[in-house]
């Protein structure tokens, strides 16, 4: 009676404590967890070559990407990226008078939650903040001009590691915490969630491709696609995503994407920035 006792108070202890737990899960709790999935899951990748993604994971297709990178197929739109960053606005002043340290090796500190306006600041949203502070209208958020210049700027962090700031309260842990759940459910016909292809199922076929791991998916974006022979941004990826699985997918730039890209971000703090990259 007593034993059965004692091990049924040890049952509810262990529930309380695991439900603590998840309730009181920080995000620095999180990412510890997240990194630790993908550490174990694949031990012989160093964490820096999670920004890799399918090309860390796959070696037939790491030759046939690295073979290419001798010849980038983007250098001209990363060039273009460089001068459309250079050329002053109508009123003489230009991107860098925008940014912190004139724009120069900050992508890694990109997204931030702004507590001023009360939500996520991508690196996307700030160049056009700059644009029509300077009087200029602002530009797509998916391609052309915006995602070179995102490209060229992203160039110039490379080797430096993601450094989010993690949010402890407020309208900040709950923009975090909304990304988050992003990540986590389950949408569209095929109700799938992000997590179910790239972190459950990481390494596996989905069709033909290999699933590639959501530990450094931000580390190389805006990313020159072979499909769309241009760049594109995250947001325009992350929608091809939820077309695969024929989601709605949501306008680039929306308050969810920018949260889900807050909570990916953060999830990479400690990865270096190695964009932008080319993929299929
Ligand atoms: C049905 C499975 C599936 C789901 C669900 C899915 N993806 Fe993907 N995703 C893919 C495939 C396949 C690719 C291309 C191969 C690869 O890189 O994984 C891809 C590629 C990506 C890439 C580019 C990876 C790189 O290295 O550049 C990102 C970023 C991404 N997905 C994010 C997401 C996010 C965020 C979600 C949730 C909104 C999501 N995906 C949902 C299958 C999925």
């Amino acid at each position: 009676m007593m034993v059965m006792k004692k091990f049924l108070n040890a049952i509810a202890l262990g529930i309380l404590l695991l439900s603590a737990c998840i309730v009181n899960a920080t995000p620095q709790q999180d990412k510890e967890d997240f990194q630790t999935f993908f550490t174990e899951r694949f031990p012989e990748i160093s964490l820096a070559d999670f920004g890799d993604g399918v090309y860390a994971l796959d070696q037939d297709a790491r030759d046939q990407w690295e073979a290419m990178s001798d010849f980038p197929p983007y250098e001209e739109d990363l060039e273009r990226g460089e001068e459309l960053f250079n050329t002053p606005f109508a009123n003489g002043k230009n991107y860098a008078s925008c940014f912190e340290n004139d724009g120069i090796n900050i992508r890694q500190h990109y997204p931030k939650f702004n507590s001023k306006s009360g939500n996520v600041l991508t690196l996307e949203v700030a160049i056009n903040k700059c644009r029509t502070a300077n009087g200029e209208s602002t530009l797509d958020y998916k391609v052309g001009d915006l995602a070179k210049i995102s490209a060229y700027m992203s160039s110039t962090s490379e080797g430096s590691l993601i450094n989010v700031v993690a949010p402890s309260k407020g309208n900040g842990l709950k923009a975090y915490e909304a990304g988050k759940q992003y990540f986590y459910s389950k949408r569209g016909q095929l109700n799938f969630s992000c997590a179910n292809c790239h972190l459950q199922n990481v390494g596996r076929k989905a069709r033909s491709e290999t699933l590639s791991p959501a530990l450094g998916h931000p580390t190389h974006f805006p990313v020159y696609r072979l499909k769309w022979a241009s760049f594109g941004t995250l947001h325009r990826r992350i929608n091809s995503c939820n077309k695969q699985v024929r989601a709605q997918p949501l306008v680039a730039q929306s308050e969810t994407y920018k949260n889900l890209e807050y909570f990916l971000t953060y999830m990479s703090n400690g990865l270096p920035i190695n964009g932008p990259a080319s993929r299929k």
